[in-house]
């Protein structure tokens, strides 16, 4: 009954182990979740009024297929006041998430025996949605000790005639890593040499970085290669809009008009009223994302501090987005208290979830013996978490 394509994909290791905790937790556990992708921050009042006011005056139909005047043009002005990039409502791409519009791109240009580099670890959704639209990852290892940053010889060796995009990610999840300039302009120059390859540079999490530094946009560092760069990013992560389904992509006018019609026949168009809602979020009072950044430092902050304390756990800088990729080698081959060997990082994750924490396997991400922690919430909530897993750590014995 069901496709070949669609039997090969998998439900987001994420999505996965957060219903995990939450069966755990309406069981009566006091499971904490360091699995998730999304703030605890509820969306900024003037952004929900703003789709009441919109469902008010009957912004209620369907718009155009990408997005209306009214979110492109609040997305040109978001290019020109935080990254100096004018952009032209045909350059502007408008779907139900940075997911979608990711999606939208893959299927306007992978045929088969098209090749995609993903750097590792990845985001989950870049292989799976690749796969999906029959195209080839091809994956690209980064280390910890380069701080999950990635290597312009090896991104040579991978890449061939076939190589149809790069995938970058920055801010990045799950590593955490932010990519100075002279990283991406490596990237750039090597996929110069390729005419028939292009970039997609993911930038959701632009506006979280931490100690002062600046992220800085792939299309900044691209000149001569600015045709050959779609920009994608969204409102689900910088203004706690995560269920409002709003990412938006720039890019040269012949990809945006072909996502475009990819579009058209699969969803019609965004939601209109959160099109406005989110419109309103990128033109209007811009001060609380700073407040946000600060209070996440913070949550890193503590984060790093507590889990630093841990007996075989190596714990990354963080730089930006809200995760840490921590290595758990030294957990591999550990013993528990109840005789049980862990062999994997799906085992190390099963292991913390014992001690009531919930974290996402590294092997989710392309990358492994590591897990995922997030500090999108509480700061005390995080603090606690990661005394659970210090705990935890230190129950260890060797095998
Ligand atoms: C790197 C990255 N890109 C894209 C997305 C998708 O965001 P959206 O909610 O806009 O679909 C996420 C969400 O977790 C992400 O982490």
């Amino acid at each position: 009954m069901l496709s070949q394509r669609v039997t090969g994909l998998s439900v987001a290791a994420t999505i996965a182990m957060a219903e995990r905790a939450k069966a755990l937790r309406n069981a009566g556990r006091d499971v904490i979740s360091l699995s998730l992708g999304e703030l605890d921050f509820d969306t900024p009042a003037h952004i929900v009024s703003a789709a009441n006011d919109a469902a008010k005056r009957g912004f209620t139909r369907y718009t155009a297929a990408d997005g209306a005047p009214i979110i492109k043009n609040a997305v040109i002005e978001k290019f020109a006041r935080d990254n100096a990039i004018r952009f032209h409502e045909h350059e502007i791409h408008v779907a139900g998430g940075c997911k979608q519009v990711i999606y939208n791109a893959l299927a306007a240009t992978i045929d088969p025996g098209d090749e995609v580099v993903v750097f590792a670890p990845y985001w989950v959704s870049y292989v799976e949605q690749v796969t999906f639209c029959g195209g080839t990852p091809v994956i690209v290892p980064t280390t910890f000790e380069s701080g999950f940053l990635p290597d312009r010889v090896s991104l040579e060796r991978a890449m061939s005639s076939r190589t149809k995009w790069v995938i970058v990610n920055t801010p990045n999840n799950p590593s955490g890593a932010v990519y100075p300039p002279e990283v991406l302009k490596g990237i750039v120059e090597t996929v110069a040499k390729h005419p028939s390859a292009m970039i997609l540079s993911d930038e959701i999490y632009e506006h979280l970085a931490y100690d002062g530094v600046r992220h800085t946009t792939m299309w900044e560092c691209a000149q001569g290669m600015r045709d050959r760069i779609l920009t994608v990013n969204g409102v689900s992560k910088a203004y706690a809009m995560t269920g409002w389904r709003i990412g938006f992509a720039a890019g040269p006018s012949k990809l945006i008009e072909a996502m475009g019609k990819v579009q058209s026949q699969a969803t019609g168009n965004p939601s209109s009223i959160s099109q406005a809602s989110a419109a309103v979020a990128l033109t209007g009072d811009q001060s609380l994302i700073e407040d946000w950044r600060a209070e996440l430092q913070e949550r890193r902050d503590e984060m790093v501090r507590v889990l630093r304390l841990a007996p075989r756990l190596r714990v990354p800088d963080i730089c930006g987005a809200f995760y840490a990729y921590v290595d758990v080698s030294g957990c591999i081959g550990a013993r528990t208290m109840d005789g049980k060997v862990l062999e994997t990082d799906f085992d190390v994750a099963e292991y913390f979830l014992d001690a009531d924490v919930a974290v996402v396997p590294g092997e989710a991400f392309g990358m492994s013996p590591f897990v995922r922690v997030s500090f999108a919430l509480d700061r005390a909530r995080v603090g606690e978490a990661c005394r659970r897993i210090v705990t935890a750590c230190a129950q260890l014995s060797n095998s």
